[in-house]
């Protein structure tokens, strides 16, 4: 089981090596054979191959099982050209390369964490709900354009394609795990607007023909902003393309009180990648004050999905219920009386439990 490390920037240097030890323990504690390679992408990578996505990253992505990744994203990278950005010039292209389709990103509100949700208690008490975000098409990957007019005015363009077999292999793992779970589809779509979203919606109702025992339903994404605050429980499984489920689970995020629990699963190809659903915060690195659960949690969905192996996935997800239970809170989380920790503590109360 070779897995490949790219801390990234930012936090990502704080709370991917807190995922790694929290990897180390579970593998002691199960007689896992889990390989660790360190690997450099963004900032890091710039400086020494002078690209934020060098070719000697991709070819040990290649090689490995499964990647984790912290984070891409800094003040100084933001200071190059567009085409050497790491999210354009080295996430974007890291996901189609591998062929990361599917991202799943699961929203769980704990109950010791209720009092740290933006929303009141009753509306988001026993929300569990998984995410399906299509992530190697849409307005991410189109063809994009800049063009001075004749009239002397600048326009920008961006396209938003989708091919029915990008549509047919989300929508079908998205049934599949709605199946496993409580039996529920919510496939988001603009389809009162949007030529791709009338061809998602066409070829979500010809795939539900195998899915009879799954209740499918479909919502608008403006309506579907809306619903996820007004009544989060109703969502077991929600499908939706790149750029809607980018912004859909930024915000289902908060229903558990922060961004900084959301784990990712980027899935689809030989290798899978596994990083947190928030970027790199560089107003917060370096001050151990990053919360390093979203990305234990992604270590740990990387042991579901990629090694199939479940129990040890649990150790991890309890361990982490554990802490929170005994009232520890990074500062994203802090609330009167819970114990305030960093970084660091937080990664060690959690292989503690482990
Ligand atoms: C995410 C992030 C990325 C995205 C950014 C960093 C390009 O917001 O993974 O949700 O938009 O996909
Ligand atoms: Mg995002």
């Amino acid at each position: 089981m070779k897995i490949l490390v790219l801390p990234g920037d930012g936090i990502g240097r704080e709370i991917v090596p807190e995922a790694v030890a929290v990897l180390k323990t579970v593998a002691r504690k199960f007689n896992l054979e889990l390989s660790f390679t360190d690997g450099l992408i963004s900032e890091d990578a710039y400086e020494n191959y002078g690209h934020p996505l060098p070719e000697q990253t991709l070819e040990l992505c290649k090689q490995s099982h499964a990647i984790l990744l912290g984070a891409v994203g800094s003040p100084k990278m933001d200071q190059l050209p567009v085409e050497l950005r790491p999210e354009r010039a080295a996430l974007l292209p890291l996901r189609k390369k591998l062929h990361l389709f599917a991202n799943l990103r699961p929203i769980k509100v704990y109950e010791t964490l209720l009092d740290s949700s933006p929303l009141k208690p009753e509306v988001v008490k026993g929300v569990d709900i998984l995410f399906f975000r299509e992530l190697t098409g849409g307005l991410y990957f189109g063809p994009k354009q800049r063009e001075v007019l004749a009239d002397g005015s600048t326009q920008a363009i961006d396209t938003l394609v989708y091919k029915n077999i990008e549509i047919q292999r989300i929508v079908t793992q998205a049934f599949e795990a709605a199946r496993s779970r409580r039996k529920k589809l919510t496939s988001v779509d603009k389809a009162n607007v949007l030529e791709s979203s009338l061809l998602w919606r066409e070829t979500v109702n010809a795939i539900a023909k195998d899915y009879p025992d799954v209740e499918l339903n479909h919502m608008y994404v403006d309506n579907c902003a809306m619903q996820l605050v007004r009544y989060p429980s109703q969502f077991d499984v929600v499908v939706t393309e790149n750029m809607f489920g980018d912004i859909l689970t930024d915000q289902a995020s908060t229903l558990g009180g922060s961004l900084g629990m959301l784990p990712s699963a980027s899935l689809g190809g030989e290798v899978a990648l596994y990083e947190p659903a928030h970027g790199s915060a560089p107003d917060i690195a370096g001050k151990d004050m990053a919360n390093p659960m979203a990305t234990i949690l992604s270590a740990a969905m990387m042991l579901r999905y990629s090694f199939h192996l479940e129990e040890p996935a649990q150790a991890i997800e309890k361990a982490v219920n554990a802490v929170l239970n005994e009232g520890y809170r990074t500062p994203d989380l802090m609330a009167p009386n819970m114990t305030k920790v960093g970084t660091v503590e937080m990664g060690k109360l959690i292989r503690e439990r482990i």
